[in-house]
C-alpha cells in the first residue's frame, strides 16, 4: 500500500471538505468506556485500527497514544475538519481521516489493502453536534428541523414530518424510538400539519411532544418526553441502522485473524442488531464473542459521565 496514496486522500478530502471551520464544541464530548475499549482492542504498536465514528477523537487519540495507527471515518465534515486541525499535525504517518460513511469502510479499506487489527464503532452523535444549530438535534434548538449528521443526505427530519402519513410516522417512532405514545404523537402531528401548524424548530417539536405527553396524563419523567421522538427521527434521517449493519458486514471479512470488532451502542434497537449479527457470525464459525454478555460502564464512569448510562459494548473476534 502506498503511504502517499493515504496522505493524498487526507489532503484531497480537505479541499473537498464543505466544513465551515469546525467551531468550538459547546460541551466537550467524553468518549465512553475508553479504557475498556483499548483493553478489548488490545492495541499493538504499528498495527492499523479503524475508528468508524471519529467524533471528537477520544478513541482515536487513545489508540494513537498506544502506538497504533488509525483510519478514522466520520460523516460530519466538522468532525473531520476539527481532527485535521487538532489531531492530524504530528500524526501524519499514523492517521488517515476519511470524510465518509462507515457503511463503506470495508470497501475503502480493502482498496487500500489495509487489514485492520481492530475496529471501534461508537454509534450516535457527540455533544458538540447537539449544540450545533445546523444539525438541529437539541431540544432547545431554534434552527431548522434538520437532524442530518451528513449535510449531503437527501432527507431532513422536517421532510419526514411534512411527507409521512400518520401510520408511517407512528411506525417510525415505534420502530426506531420504541416510543410508547407513537400513535398519539403521530396523529397529533398530522392533525396539526393539516391546519398548517407543523412544529418548525427542534424547540417547537420538543414542546409539541411534551404537550401530547401532558394531555395523555403523563406529568413527570426522568427523561425529556421528546427523547424517543428525536432519537427515532435522527435514526431515520441518518439511516443509522442500515449504515451500522452494512459497515460491520463490510469490515468483518477484512479483519486480520484474531482482529477485534468492538461496538458501543446506546439504545436497544441498535444493540439488538449488533447482537444478532455477532451471533450469526459465531454460528457460521467466522469467529467468537469476547464476552457472552455486553460490557457496561463502571460505577465510577457512570458517576463521572451520566450520559454513558445506556452504553453497551459488544466485541467480536475474527477467526
Ligand atoms: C458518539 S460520536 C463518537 C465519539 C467518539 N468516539 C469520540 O471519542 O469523540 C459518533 C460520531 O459518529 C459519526 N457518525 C454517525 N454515523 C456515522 C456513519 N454512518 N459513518 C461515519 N460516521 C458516523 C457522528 O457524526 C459522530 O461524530
Amino acid at each position: 500500500m502506498s503511504r502517499n496514496l493515504l496522505r493524498d486522500y487526507s489532503s484531497d478530502s480537505e479541499t473537498d471538505n464543505p466544513a465551515t471551520g469546525g467551531g468550538e464544541a459547546k460541551e466537550l464530548h467524553r468518549p465512553v468506556m475508553t479504557g475498556r475499549v483499548m483493553e478489548v482492542l488490545s492495541v499493538e504498536r504499528e498495527e492499523w485500527y479503524v475508528d468508524a465514528t471519529l467524533g471528537q477523537g477520544g478513541h482515536t487519540c487513545a489508540i494513537l497514544a498506544l502506538g497504533g495507527r488509525v483510519v478514522a471515518f466520520d460523516v460530519d465534515p466538522e468532525a473531520i475538519a476539527r481532527a485535521r486541525e487538532f489531531l492530524f499535525p504530528g500524526h501524519e504517518e499514523r492517521l488517515i481521516l476519511v470524510p465518509a460513511n462507515h457503511r463503506d469502510m470495508g470497501e475503502i479499506l480493502a482498496s487500500w489493502e489495509i487489514r485492520p487489527r481492530g475496529v471501534i464503532l461508537d454509534s450516535g452523535w457527540s455533544m458538540n453536534q447537539a449544540g450545533s444549530e445546523r444539525a438541529g438535534l437539541s431540544f432547545e434548538g431554534t434552527g431548522p428541523l434538520d437532524m442530518r449528521l451528513d449535510p449531503t443526505l437527501p432527507v431532513t427530519a422536517r421532510m419526514i414530518l411534512e411527507e409521512s402519513s400518520a401510520e408511517e410516522l407512528a411506525c417510525l417512532l415505534s420502530n426506531f424510538g420504541e416510543e410508547p405514545l407513537a400513535f398519539g404523537i403521530a396523529r397529533a402531528l398530522v392533525q396539526s400539519r393539516s391546519r398548517g401548524r407543523l412544529p418548525g424548530t427542534p424547540r417547537d417539536l420538543a414542546a409539541f411532544v411534551s404537550g401530547v405527553y401532558y394531555r395523555k396524563g403523563f406529568r413527570r419523567s426522568r427523561r425529556h418526553p421528546a427523547t424517543r421522538t428525536f432519537m427515532a427521527l435522527r435514526i431515520a434521517v441518518n439511516q443509522e441502522i442500515d449504515s451500522l449493519v452494512k459497515g460491520l458486514e463490510g469490515v468483518r471479512p477484512i479483519l486480520q485473524p484474531g482482529g477485534r470488532l468492538a461496538v458501543l451502542s446506546f439504545h436497544s434497537r441498535e444493540d439488538r442488531e449488533v447482537k444478532h449479527l455477532f451471533r450469526n457470525w459465531v454460528r457460521e464459525e467466522r469467529g467468537e464473542l469476547l464476552f457472552p454478555k455486553p460490557l457496561v460502564p463502571s460505577d465510577e464512569e457512570l458517576s463521572e459521565n451520566p450520559r454513558s448510562r445506556s452504553a453497551k459494548l459488544r466485541v467480536f473476534i475474527a477467526h
